[in-house]
């Protein structure tokens, strides 16, 4: 349990934890690369300590130093051997989606299983294409659900149409068909983060991009490397939330990832008012990076749908806290995806925040947030869903009275620190 109490300003500078995504995918490529790959600044989260584990028991060579990076001797895409045990994703829907697609073309059997927010999220969105491919997958509730058995090896290539916009699962389709003689096609309805698909090209392998389709050629021979992970621009959100709504405010964020397919969140909070700039924009390991600096800002209402929610998906539980705090409407459309997320973010987050004096109402694929309403606090539930008790907690720095956040110890997901980032730029 997490109380917080409101502020009087925020001041600072913020190092946020490495990139969730990347630092998944980094622990996988280095893995089926060939010699050593060094990711520093490596998220050190549950989820990301998940894929590490899975990869290990895979038989992958993953050390972490006493410096936090993570070493890898890699022994290439064939190197993988079948696991004595189930492999556990823990909470973590990209170690267990992306990694399916790994063992798809494994010529051996593996079980993978996760915690119960997992075993209710849907599987069978990888596994048809896997299936298509030549794996056999089982699961439960006839292949949708984990624990999912998997027999892989000698996949042919697809051209594959995903019916949503999730990278994990077209991620999830390029790692099986890196290993899988041919060129396998993904075209997705909207882009999707594209952290695998720079990462590929970083350690070797050859891709294309045309529109909205993937083309990967199987079974290149992938280098270990050096990989610095940016700062997540997810974790950044917390705080560039809170700056804008906490009055007398200003704060630097430092090395934060700024990949186009990642930066719907302040596309959207400029356009509802705030004051936010990029300095120093620069590169680390294939990914753009750079310094943003968030002032107090007087925020108003918005419209947010269509492409622009895979760009900020993961950032539309502190959204809906902007907008509680802003003037006028906001309406989230499009968004049907956040049910099947770690919780079901519409409900919960219409539920949490309301419970707190919010006005905010579930629409069937987004929300609507009638801002301005007096949030006075209260007691709260992040429902074991580390993105929703982050926001509860920015909430809270800004409300008339305390918000107490029950099951706040999901946090570790994806921020594990987040209290002491948090106090070492709050005032008064
Ligand atoms: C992720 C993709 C997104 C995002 C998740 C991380 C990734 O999920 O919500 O937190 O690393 O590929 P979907 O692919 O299901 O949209």
């Amino acid at each position: 349990m997490l109380t917080v109490t409101p502020i009087s300003r925020m001041r600072g500078t913020v190092n946020v934890p490495g990139d969730k995504s990347i630092s998944h995918r980094a622990v996988m490529l280095g893995s089926l690369a060939e010699g050593t790959t060094i990711i520093r600044n490596f998220l050190h989260s549950q989820d990301c300590l998940s894929t590490v584990k899975c990869m290990q028991q895979l038989g992958a060579a993953v050390t972490i130093k006493d410096d936090g990076s993570v070493q890898i001797e890699g022994g290439g895409l064939e190197a993988l051997a079948e696991p004595t045990d189930v492999l556990d994703a823990g909470n973590s829907g990209t170690t267990m989606r992306l990694l399916l697609g790994i063992l798809a073309t494994q010529p051996f059997f593996s079980v993978i299983t996760g915690d119960a927010s997992l075993r209710r999220r849907p599987m069978d969105r990888v596994g048809e294409p896997l299936k298509m491919m030549g794996a056999t997958f089982l699961g439960r509730n006839n292949g949708k659900l984990a624990p999912i058995a998997v027999q892989g090896g000698n996949l042919k290539p697809i051209s594959y149409r995903t019916p949503v916009a999730s990278a994990q699962l077209k991620s999830s389709i390029l790692l099986a068909a890196l290993n899988t003689p041919g060129q396998t096609c993904v075209t997705e309805p909207a882009p999707s983060r594209d952290h695998t698909e720079r990462m590929l090209r970083y350690f070797g392998a050859s891709l294309h991009k045309e529109g909205l389709s993937t083309y990967l050629q199987g079974a290149p021979r992938l280098k270990g490397r050096e990989v610095v992970v940016p700062g997540d621009i997810s974790s950044a959100a917390f705080f560039m939330v809170a700056a804008c709504i906490i009055p007398d405010s200003e704060i630097l964020i430092k090395d934060v990832g700024i990949n186009p397919l990642r930066t719907g969140i302040i596309d959207v909070l400029r356009s509802m008012g705030a004051d936010i700039t990029i300095h120093h924009p620069r590169t680390f390991s294939g990914e753009p990076v750079a310094d943003i600096v968030v002032r107090t800002s007087s925020l108003h209402g918005t419209k947010v749908g269509g492409d622009l929610i895979p760009r900020l998906i993961d950032e539309i539980p502190v959204l809906a806290v902007a907008a509680a705090y802003a003037d006028g409407n906001t309406i989230i459309t499009d968004a049907a995806e956040l049910k099947v997320k770690e919780s079901n973010r519409i409900a919960t987050m219409a539920s949490e925040l309301s419970s707190i004096g919010a006005d905010v109402r579930e629409l069937d694929d987004g929300l609507f947030i009638k801002g301005g309403q007096p949030i006075q606090g209260g007691i709260c539930d992040s429902h074991g869903d580390h993105r929703i008790a982050m926001s509860l907690a920015i909430a809270g720095l800004s409300a008339s009275g305390p918000v107490t956040i029950k099951n706040s110890e999901c946090i570790d997901v994806s921020f594990p620190g987040f209290l002491e980032v948090l106090k070492t730029v709050s005032e008064g």
